[in-house]
C-alpha cells in the first residue's frame, strides 16, 4: 500500500517571529483560512491508502486538531520526544511500515497547486518507487536559493544531489541548466530506504531502530532519541544513494520555508508593497520605509523583525541565539 508520511517536526526557525515553538509555521491558518499542514494532508489523500504523521511532543495536538477540522479521522502518528532531523523521522515511518509499503514522504510547509501536473508527477514517482528506486521530485529553479537541495539530472537519472550549496555554487548550477530544485518530497519502498540508510548512515539506522523498539504507544523516549545523530535525509541518504531518480515536475510549488519565499508568494498574489519592494506582514499600522529596498517588516504581539529579503536565511541564526539565551 501507499502511505503518505507527513513530516511535521520542524520548528520553522527561519520564520521567527511568525513561527514559534508553540506554533510552528505549518499550523498558522494563513492560507485562505487553512494551514499548510491541512493542505498537505488533503492534497495527498487521493494517492495514498494511509496517513502517517511524524511530529513531535510539542505539536501533536496541533496536528490532531488540524486533521479533525478537515474531517480526517483515520491516521497513525509517531511522536518524537525531540527533533532529530528528517533522516530519523523518515526512519521511524519506515520502521512502522511493511518493507514493501510505498512511502510518499511530504514536508508540511509547502504550497503546491493541485491538478494534472501534480498528479502526473506523484503517479510517476510511485511507479518508480515500486521498481525499487528512491524518488525525488525536481522543479525548475528560478533563483540561486541556498536553502534548497539541487539535483543534477539527465532525464530521470540523477548525476548528483547537492544539498544547500553556497550562493556561487547555486548560481553555477542555475547557469549550467541541467539542475532542478529538490522539492523535499520523496517516494520509496520502506525497505529500500532502510537498506540505503543502513549502508550510508549506519549509526542513524541503529540508534533510530533502538529508539523505535522502545516506543511507548506513539511516543518515543527522549533518552534514546538523543542518541540519534541529527542529520537531514538530504545529506544522509540523497547525496549518497545510487538508487536515486528524479521526476522532472512542472507543478506550481512554493516552499514557505523562508521570508524570501513568502515574499515572492505574496507579491505574485497581489499583496501590497511599495515602489522599492518593501512590505509589511502582521500589522495594519501605517508603515513607511525610507532609504530601504526589498525590506520586510514583520510584527507579532511580542516581537518585530526587519530584514532584507535576500538575508532570509539568517533568521535561523537569530532564532537559535534567542533559544540559547532563554
Ligand atoms: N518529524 C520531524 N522531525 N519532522 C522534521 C524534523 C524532525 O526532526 N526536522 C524537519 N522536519 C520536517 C519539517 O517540518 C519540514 O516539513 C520537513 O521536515 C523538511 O524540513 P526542513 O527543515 O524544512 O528542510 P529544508 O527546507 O531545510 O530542506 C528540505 O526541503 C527543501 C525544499 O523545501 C530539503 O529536502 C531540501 O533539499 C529541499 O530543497
Ligand atoms: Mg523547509
Amino acid at each position: 500500500k501507499t502511505i503518505n508520511v507527513i513530516l511535521s517536526g520542524g520548528v520553522g526557525s527561519r520564520l521567527w517571529p511568525l513561527s514559534r515553538k508553540s506554533r510552528p509555521k505549518q499550523y498558522l491558518p494563513i492560507f485562505e483560512g487553512e494551514t499548510l499542514f491541512q493542505k498537505t494532508a488533503i492534497r495527498n489523500l487521493s494517492f495514498c491508502e494511509e496517513l502517517l504523521v511524524v511530529g513531535n511532543v510539542d505539536n501533536y495536538n496541533l496536528s490532531r486538531k488540524d486533521l479533525e477540522k478537515v474531517g480526517i479521522q483515520y491516521y497513525r502518528e509517531i511522536i518524537e520526544a525531540c527533533p532529530r532531523n528528517t533522516a530519523a523521522a523518515i526512519t521511524f515511518a519506515a520502521l512502522a511500515s511493511h518493507p514493501e509499503d510505498i512511502l510518499f514522504v511530504t514536508p508540511s510547509d509547502q504550497l503546491i497547486q493541485e491538478g494534472e501536473a501534480y498528479e502526473e508527477a506523484v503517479n510517476r514517482g510511485i511507479l518508480l518507487a515500486k521498481e525499487g528506486f528512491i524518488v525525488t521530485f525536481g522543479l525548475k529553479p528560478t533563483r540561486p536559493e541556498t536553502g534548497y537541495g539541487y539535483i543534477e539530472a539527465a532525464g530521470e537519472d540523477v548525476v548528483s544531489f547537492r544539498e544547500k550549496p553556497d550562493q556561487a555554487t547555486a548560481q553555477r548550477f542555475l547557469d549550467q541548466g541541467n539542475f532542478y530544485w529538490n522539492s523535499g518530497m520523496f517516494c520509496f519502498q520502506a525497505g529500500v530506504f532502510l537498506d540505503e540508510l543502513a549502508k550510508y548512515e549506519p549509526n542513524v539506522y541503529l540508534k533510530s531502530f533502538t529508539a523505535f523498539k522502545q516506543i511507548n504507544g506513539n511516543f518515543l523516549r527522549e533518552d534514546l532519541s538523543l542518541e540519534i545523530p541529527s542529520i537531514s535525509v538530504d545529506y544522509g541518504v540523497m547525496e549518497k544513494t545510487e538508487k536515486i531518480k528524479v521526476v522532472p515536475s512542472h507543478f506550481v510549488w512554493s516552499d514557505m520555508g523562508s521570508f524570501e519565499s513568502i515574499y515572492d508568494y505574496l507579491v505574485e498574489n497581489g499583496y501590497p508593497k511599495d515602489d522599492l519592494g518593501n512590505l509589511v506582514i502582521g500589522t495594519d499600522k501605517h508603515t513607511e520605509f525610507t532609504g530601504l529596498t526589498n525590506t520586510i517588516l514583520i510584527e507579532t504581539d511580542d516581537a518585530i523583525l526587519v530584514l532584507r529579503k535576500e538575508n532570509s536565511q539568517e533568521v535561523k541564526k537569530i532564532y537559535e541565539r534567542l533559544e540559547k539565551e532563554k
